[in-house]
């Protein structure tokens, strides 16, 4: 696949979706240990990065954040905007800090797609999708501001309707280099199922490539997404945080048609090494105790291990929890057929 100037040999192409509390660099850089091609951090607010641009900028700390890169995998930052002016100066502050080498991420992403009404609210994120010359305007402004950068979309079928050919073709006129399509309406959040056909009709009517998003639950759909769609990528949330060994069992399903299932054992290293990275990203222990009990979905009493997670003070209390009573989880008993 051709990302702009980026070339990723993979097919399928493999990314990790955005997600706001959890894709922050240490989480990125262990799931691209295992195997995703691209990782994505959470949604930034253009406001904010354009007012550090400004020189504005009244807490240094909170764009700091958005720009660590871990190591491995291709890294995209996300922006979300209402105005071309807003995402234009995220974008150019953005590429200075890529081209000066304090930021190591190769692509920036505009988010389409969030519904949540602190984001809709301000006409950012999936409220854009309302009209199309809207959506041109903004990534126009931002593929002008990024120069060489490839600049991707991530977008859902539409606002309370579907319109996500015309989005995707006003994205790919102005030059997006590829395009996420999370197979929902705005309006459904994350009701209903993903649409897989619909996604198709983007792949189809443009010719950059698309990565199929949307309820991709197990290893095995991600052959199925791309069949039923023809996506040359696949984009995931929610599976890889309960299972971080996601992205390379999907490539064992594409090459076997089987792959090793997850341990606890293996969700326990994942653990520690998500604790011992945490420090040099200068990550809030919540971070943790979040994906702790990501982890601990569908793990038999999962409901009693999330009280207790809650309640960790610190890493090795909670890998305490995790790790009691380590007898009755040997070998990932208690684990879900995965
Ligand atoms: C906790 C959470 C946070 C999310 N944050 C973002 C975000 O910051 N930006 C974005 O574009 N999508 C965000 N999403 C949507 C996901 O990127 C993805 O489109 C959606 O979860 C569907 O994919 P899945 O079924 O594989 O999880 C978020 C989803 C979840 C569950």
């Amino acid at each position: 696949m051709q990302i702009g100037s980026i070339s990723i040999p993979s097919s399928p192409v493999l990314a990790l979706a955005p997600m706001a509390g959890y894709t922050d660099a240490a989480l990125r850089t262990l799931i691209a240990a295992r195997g995703a091609d691209l990782v994505f951090s959470e949604l930034s607010s253009a406001a904010a990065l354009s007012r550090a641009a400004d020189g504005k900028q009244t807490n240094p700390k909170a764009t700091d954040s958005i720009i660590q890169v871990g190591a491995g995998g291709i890294t995209g930052i996300q922006v979300f905007g209402s105005s071309e002016r807003e995402v234009g100066e995220a974008v150019a502050r953005l590429r200075s800090l890529i081209e000066s080498g304090e930021c190591k991420a190769r692509l920036i992403d505009i988010n389409y797609g969030c519904p949540a009404p602190k984001v809709t609210r301000n006409g950012s994120g999936s409220a854009l999708l309302q009209d199309e010359k809207k959506v041109a305007a903004v990534a126009e402004a931002a593929v002008k501001a990024a120069g060489s950068i490839p600049v991707t979309a991530k977008i859902r079928l539409g606002w309370r309707s579907k319109n996500n050919v015309q989005v995707a073709r006003a994205l790919e006129q102005v030059g997006i280099a590829a395009i996420t399509v999370h197979g929902r309406t705005a309006a459904q959040k994350f009701s209903g199922k993903s649409d897989w056909n619909s996604i198709g009709e983007v792949v189809r009517a443009v010719s950059v490539p698309v990565f199929g998003n949307g309820d991709v639950k197990e290893p095995a759909d991600v052959q199925r997404i791309c069949e039923v769609s023809g996506c040359p990528g696949v984009m995931v949330g929610r599976a890889a945080l309960s299972n971080p060994l996601f992205f390379s069992q999907a490539r064992q399903y594409l090459q076997h048609g089987r792959f090793e299932p997850t341990t606890w054992n293996d969700k326990l290293v994942f653990m520690r090494e998500y604790l011992a990275l945490m420090p040099r990203y200068g990550l809030a222990f919540h971070l943790a105790k979040e994906l702790s009990m990501q982890l601990a979905t569908g793990l038999r009493g999962s409901a009693k291990m999330r009280g207790e997670l809650m309640k960790a003070k610190d890493g090795p209390e909670l890998m305490a929890v995790m790790e009691r009573p380590a007898g009755a989880r040997k070998g990932g008993e208690g684990l879900p057929p995965s």
